[in-house]
């Protein structure tokens, strides 16, 4: 099994995706201590992550962090686009930076859509409709692809500890695929990374929010990022921690500054051995590596390094189309755009496949199935924030109290308030969108 990025596959099987592709359970260790949690973190929408826990101390303990996500502005932006920009929102709410790259190099390489078409959507379409779901100006950049020199830059500095081989196995990349295309992988690993230069905040934690299928660009970026750094702390195959220089300049340098390092840390039983680039700390546990690990990094620039913190990522689920199918904008009556008048929407819930039963009397009887539901699932991804509310209509949907007549009026009037909220506030959001542009 293979995760494509550029497929227009829909993913079923969220925990055999998490044990196959080594992605972490999202437990409720990760989210619980954060300020008020969002729906899509307590509802299991967010099912998976890699190295969230940095992200989880650096809130809990006040420090800086970073968010960095992107999309490709291809056509109207519809409710499964809206869930990165809810989390984004809210984890600006909390005291993160917010980063969000216009992927329109990637759309031009994937999609067959023009710098110019791109550009339209973006400063027509999604940008303003991030501002009325909620985006503020403070602590926020949007940027585009093609403009941004460092981002590039980095595409092609860091491409140099990649080779093809890992292209090919990671993205099925074969002797036909083109260059731009297999390019952009590098072009979003600059995305991811470079919010860590120096110039956009330095070395810190940095959470890519993202769906599932990003989940290659994930692990490239974070093998890049590790790559690229001067020090690995690791523990060997005979059970010693140690510190490694991972270049072949400077090296006693490099040994000095790790020694003061660790003494600064307080571990005090240091062996070198310059031969093997290695200094091996006979006083620290296994545990203690996260630590030292970092306290090496944030050193790394001023040795010539880049000192990349391994960037964390969070993996929702996609929400489903109304009609069944994925919800994509090729296929109107599967999405709901956040353009569409509430007379579109209601018609398109109103049409919706529900987890209802064939007739009435065997919906009394048997019960309804929510987790088989669209409906419910707008309810539980968009709709509803109150979750005893939410759990009243799973529990009467089960018992066979609610039919779905009812419950798809329910929907399509709470989904004209949320589109009519956010056509309001679009109305003004064209002016205010200069702010956020870099
Ligand atoms: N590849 C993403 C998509 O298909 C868009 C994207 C570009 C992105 N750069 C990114 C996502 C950086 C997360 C982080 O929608
Ligand atoms: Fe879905 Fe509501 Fe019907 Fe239950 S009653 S199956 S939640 S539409």
């Amino acid at each position: 099994m293979k995760i494509d990025p550029w497929s227009s596959s829909t993913y079923q099987d969220y925990s055999r995706l998490r044990d196959e592709f080594g992605i972490e359970d999202f437990t409720e260790d990760l989210w619980k201590e954060l300020p008020q949690p969002h729906k899509l973190l307590r509802r299991g929408v967010i099912f998976g992550h890699r190295g969230f826990q940095l992200i989880h101390d650096s809130v809990v303990k006040n420090k800086p962090w970073a968010i960095l996500t992107g999309l490709m502005p291809s056509g109207k932006m519809h409710l499964g686009h809206k869930m990165v920009i809810d989390e984004v929102i809210y984890y600006q709410s909390i005291g993160a930076d917010i980063n969000i790259a216009v992927a329109d190099i990637e759309a031009f390489a994937t999609r067959g859509y023009s710098l110019e078409e791109t550009e339209y959507y973006a400063l027509n379409e999604y940008i303003p409709n991030y501002v009325a779901l909620g985006l503020k100006p403070e602590k926020c950049r949007i940027y585009f692809q093609s403009k941004h020199q460092d981002v590039k830059d980095l595409a092609y500095i860091l491409g140099k500890k990649t080779n093809w081989s890992q292209m090919q196995a990671t993205y099925g990349f074969n002797g036909t695929s083109n260059m731009t295309h297999i390019f952009a992988p590098l072009v979003q690993t600059g995305d991811i990374l470079h919010v860590q230069l120096d110039k956009y905040g330095g070395n810190r934690p940095t959470l890519v929010p993202v769906g599932v299928d990003q989940d290659p660009h994930i692990r490239l970026s974070r093998d890049i990022a590790q790559a690229h750094r001067l020090y690995n702390v690791t523990i060997t195959k005979d059970d010693k921690i140690g510190v490694f220089v991972k270049i072949d300049k400077e090296i006693s340098k490099l040994l000095d500054n790790a020694e003061k390092i660790l003494k600064q840390l307080n571990f005090n039983k240091l062996k070198r051995i310059t031969d093997y680039k290695a200094l091996y700390i006979q006083d620290a546990e296994e545990e203690d590596i996260p630590k030292i690990d970092e306290a090496l990094a944030l050193t790394e620039t001023k040795l010539g390094g880049y000192g990349f913190i391994q960037p964390s990522a969070t993996f929702h689920r996609f929400i489903t189309g109304l009609t069944g199918e994925k919800m994509s904008s090729s296929k109107p009556d599967s999405a709901i755009f956040l353009t569409d008048s509430p007379k579109e929407s209601t018609k398109k819930i109103m049409n919706a496949k529900t987890g209802g039963a064939v007739t009435l009397e065997e919906q009394k009887k048997h019960g309804g199935k929510p987790d088989e539901c669209v409906v419910y699932e707008l309810f539980l991804y968009h709709l509803i924030e109150d979750d005893k509310e939410l759990q009243e209509i799973y529990n009467d949907c089960k018992n066979g109290k609610k039919m779905c007549g009812q419950c798809k009026k329910y929907a399509a009037q709470q989904m004209e308030k949320l589109l009519l909220d956010i056509q309001e506030k679009r109305k003004t959001a064209k002016e205010k969108i200069k702010k956020y542009l870099d």
